[in-house]
């Protein structure tokens, strides 16, 4: 979509907290455009953007901090509608002349809000008393001149504070999150009524004009698309196909370290049920040559991403003319490419990640989507669910679910309990609750008895975990007659294997993967 949209957009300004990306989200649910900007643009900046709304995330602890990050006021004058929610609540409150009082006001989890005469921000069936979700320090309590106070809590005097006539609004409540129940009805009315916006983002829109910006970029020249078999590179294939057809080819590394099945479901689904040029490169004795020996996690991710990129250029010289890359670049990767991360855990550079000085232009046609918009327009352009519901898999793959070296012989044990682990979790019914589920074979062998021998073999670990971003995880608690029939089932039908564990550890302090 080369970072245009007719669609006006409602712009979320992140005040540095985790909050904006799920504002962004919840208006994108609403079916209106949005998009995340800097707090620091100026009025002139904001302007030219043209938004149609604006709404100011929550943020640091207090408005009153030293160096406290606060709005261009010129933007205030803009009219154009802005909701202030937590953080920016209390900016509304204070850059307009209210008060916001630092002591004693801290609110933080799940409160009761009381509304307060009519509103412009609340329907009239939703009810007087509600839970809704807070997370403040300070509090506003004088709303500014021209304001009015359309909900209260225990303490916060101004919960909610309500402009109608200049069309700025603040709540100190998160409505982006699910504990405030009422909270998307809240911004589907600020974004309806104050914003005037009709529900006009959606599924065929993005694809129709996806494929309008993709052909007007690629013109008539060759682009390359590698595939992964994970949704994000799979679904921006099929979109630019969709664009340009057979000036598309896809380039499929199959590394021998996919789950099993998987490399095979690629090239039917793209070869013959999409009808797109698939280059399929079957490059696992490579992939094993250059492990040989190789135990440290890292060091794995280095040997599997080096091999990678030579494999894969190899096998793109050979298209001739190519002048562009398809990448399936996400938009919360375009938002966090640019801010200073926290310290490097594991080195998440992908197989499938190139390098820097790679010749080709790129073309990201899912730039400005979040990942469920990603997994409806995957389905809407026909691929199956097996691809755009697939959970997150690792670009190593396999490499980095057996611990120490990887050899061909630990890859077939493990593709054969992951499967049974797959197939009994889906068969339980709980694959929708869960974020990723796998199994690990670890490097250490123990005591058995299996039938009246004495058994010396390695254990599975089996890993579930439910998230909602990856940066934090929780096992799941799956029943224990699903777990004790994984169980068997691995001792009984996967050779090699006297024990299976579960990992009943969280991320932090430990990580989703075991490397
Ligand atoms: P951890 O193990 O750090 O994983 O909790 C967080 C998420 O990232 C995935 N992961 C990777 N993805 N290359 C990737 O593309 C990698 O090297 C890699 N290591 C972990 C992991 O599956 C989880 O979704």
């Amino acid at each position: 979509m080369a970072g245009s949209t007719s669609n006006r957009a409602v712009l979320v300004v992140d005040f540095g907290a985790q909050y904006a990306q799920l504002i962004a989200r919840r208006v994108r649910e609403a079916n209106v455009y949005s998009e995340i900007v800097p707090h620091d643009l100026s009025a002139a900046e904001f302007a030219a953007r043209n938004p149609a709304g604006i709404i100011l995330s929550g943020g640091p602890k207090s408005v009153h901090v030293e160096g406290a990050p606060q709005l261009d006021p010129e933007v205030f004058d803009l009219e154009v509608p802005i909701l202030g929610i937590c953080y920016g609540a209390q900016l509304v409150a204070q850059q307009l002349g209210g008060e916001v009082d630092r002591n004693g006001r801290a609110e933080y989890g799940r409160t009761q809000l009381t509304r307060l005469g009519d509103s412009a921000l609340f329907d009239s069936d939703v009810p007087v008393e509600q839970p809704v979700w807070m997370s403040h320090f300070d509090a506003v309590v004088e709303p500014p001149p021209g304001f009015v106070v359309t909900a209260k809590t225990k303490d916060s005097p101004v919960a909610v504070l309500e402009n109608v006539e200049r069309r700025i609004f603040g709540v100190q409540f998160h409505p982006e999150v699910v504990h405030s129940p009422y909270g998307q009805r809240l911004l589907e009315r600020f974004l309806r009524d104050a914003c005037e916006l009709g529900p006009d983002w959606n599924t065929a829109d993005i694809i129709e004009e996806s494929v309008k910006a993709i052909k007007q970029q690629v013109g008539s020249d060759r682009a390359i698309c590698g595939l992964s078999g994970g949704v994000d590179s799979a679904v921006a294939a099929a979109l630019v196909h969709r664009a340009i057809g057979g000036q598309l080819t896809c380039v499929f590394v199959d590394t021998g370290l996919m789950r099993a099945g998987e490399g095979e479901q690629v090239v039917e689904t793209f070869r013959r049920h999409q009808g797109i040029e698939l280059i399929h490169v079957q490059a696992a004795d490579e992939f094993f040559g250059a492990l040989k020996g190789v135990v440290d996690p890292e060091d794995k991710r280095k040997a599997i991403g080096e091999k990678f990129i030579r494999v894969f250029e190899t096998a793109s010289a050979g298209i001739e003319d190519a002048r562009f890359l398809v990448q399936g670049t996400l938009y919360p990767d375009v938002i966090e490419s640019g801010t200073k991360n926290a310290a490097k855990i594991k080195s998440h550079h992908n197989v499938g990640g190139l390098p820097d000085d790679i010749e080709f232009e790129l073309v990201e046609p899912l730039r400005q989507l979040f990942k469920d918009e990603v997994r409806a327009v995957g389905s809407k352009l026909g691929l199956p669910d097996e691809i755009v519901q697939r959970q997150p898999f690792p670009g190593p793959g396999l490499g980095v679910r057996i611990l120490g070296e990887v050899t061909p012989d630990k890859v077939e044990i493990l593709q054969n309990a992951d499967v049974i682990v797959r197939a009994e979790l889906a068969d339980a019914g709980l694959e929708a609750d869960i974020w990723q589920s796998f199994a690990v074979l670890a490097d250490i062998r123990s005591v058995g008895v299996m039938g009246d021998e004495r058994t010396y073999e390695r254990p599975i670990i089996v890993r579930a975990v439910t998230s909602e971003d990856a940066m934090t995880a929780d096992w799941a608690r799956i029943p224990h007659d699903v777990l004790a029939t994984i169980s068997n089932r691995i001792i009984n039908e996967v050779d090699g294997i006297n024990r299976v564990v579960y990992d009943i550890t969280s991320k932090p302090p430990g990580t989703i993967e075991w490397e």
